[in-house]
C-alpha cells in the first residue's frame, strides 16, 4: 500500500442509502422486484449475485442514472432520482467498463471533475490527480489515452478518477474484474483503507468472493431481481439457502474426463 495514502485528502461527510420498494421494468421485462435495502453511513456494503440478476441496474438507480418504475432510492435525505442531488453530494460511480473519455488523456480524465466543479487551482488539482494515480500505480500512464491502456489499466484509471472526486458516496461496479490477482488484492485494500480513513459509504457490486468476504460489513445477494439474502459475511460462510450456497461454492464434477486430472489435486 502506498504510504502517501495515509495522508489522504479524501475526507468529507458521507451518506447512507435507503432503497424502498424499488421495482424496475424495461418494457415488459421486470428486472428488479421489491428491493429494500438500508445501507448505513460509513458502511461497506457488497452486492453479489449471478450475471444478469439486476445488480448494475440497482447500482444505477442509486447513482440516479435510472428511473424507478416504482419505489424510491434516498441518499441521506436526498432523492437519488432528482438531478439536483448530484450537485449537492459528491457521488462517484466506478462503472463496470470504466467509462473513460476516449479523447482525453488519463490526466485530463482525472482532472475533469475538479476543474468543472472549480475545486481549487490547477496546482492543487494536479497534486490530487498525481496522488490518486500513485495509489493505483499508474504514474507512468498519466499522458496516455484510454485507447493505449489495457482493460485492467482502464479500470484502475476509473477508480483513480473516483478518488479524485473526493466522494461522499462511492459506488463500484465490479471493481476487480479484469484485474490480475495482485492488483485485485491491492484494490480490495484500497477500498477498505479509503473507508477507514474517510468513513465513506461504499457500495460494491462484485463477483469476487475474496473482495466481498474480506471487506464487506454486510452482504446482499440479488437473484432474479430480488434480494435473496442479506447479512454479515459470517452468515454466508456456510449458507443455509442452497441457491446461495451453490452460487458461492459451485459444485464442479472434478471427474469430468474433459478436465485435466491434476495429480495431487484435492489430496
Ligand atoms: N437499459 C436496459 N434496457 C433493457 N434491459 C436492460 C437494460 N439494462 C439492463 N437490462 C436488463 O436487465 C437485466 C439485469 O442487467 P444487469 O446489467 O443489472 O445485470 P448484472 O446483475 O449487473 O449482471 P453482470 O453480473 O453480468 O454484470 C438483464 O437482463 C439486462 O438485459
Ligand atoms: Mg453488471
Amino acid at each position: 500500500m502506498n504510504s502517501a495514502f495515509t495522508a489522504s485528502p479524501f475526507v468529507g461527510k458521507t451518506f447512507g442509502v435507503t432503497v424502498s420498494r424499488l421495482h424496475k421494468s424495461f418494457g415488459r421485462a421486470t428486472v428488479l422486484t421489491d428491493i429494500n435495502l438500508d445501507v448505513k453511513p460509513g458502511e461497506i456494503f457488497c452486492i453479489m449475485g449471478p450475471s444478469g440478476s439486476g445488480k448494475s441496474v440497482l447500482l444505477k438507480h442509486i447513482a440516479g442514472l435510472e428511473t424507478a418504475t416504482s419505489g424510491e432510492v434516498r441518499i441521506g435525505e436526498f432523492d437519488a432520482a432528482d438531478p439536483e442531488t448530484r450537485n449537492k453530494i459528491h457521488l462517484a460511480l466506478v462503472f463496470q467498463a470504466g467509462a473513460l473519455f476516449s479523447s482525453l488523456s488519463v490526466y485530463d480524465n482525472l482532472a475533469l471533475y475538479p476543474r468543472e466543479h472549480r475545486q481549487g487551482n490547477e496546482a492543487g488539482i494536479r497534486e490530487r490527480v498525481m496522488h490518486a494515480l500513485s495509489i493505483l500505480s499508474l504514474e507512468k500512464a498519466v499522458h496516455k489515452f484510454p485507447s493505449d491502456l489495457s482493460g485492467g489499466m482502464k479500470k484502475r484509471v476509473a477508480i483513480a478518477r473516483a478518488l479524485v472526486m473526493e466522494p461522499q458516496l462511492l459506488l463500484y461496479d465490479e471493481p476487480t474484474s479484469e484485474l490480475d490477482p495482485v492488483m485485485s488484492a491491492t484494490l480490495t485494500e484500497i477500498i477498505a483503507t479509503l473507508r477507514e480513513q474517510t468513513a465513506v459509504t461504499s457500495i460494491v457490486v462484485t463477483h469476487d468472493r475474496d473482495l466481498a468476504f474480506n471487506i464487506a460489513d454486510r452482504l446482499a445477494f440479488v437473484m432474479d431481481g430480488r434480494i435473496r439474502g442479506l447479512g454479515l459475511p459470517a452468515d454466508f460462510k456456510s449458507p443455509a439457502d442452497p441457491v446461495i450456497a451453490n452460487f458461492l461454492n459451485p459444485v464442479i464434477d472434478l471427474k469430468n474426463p474433459r478436465f485435466k486430472q491434476l495429480e495431487n489435486h484435492h489430496e
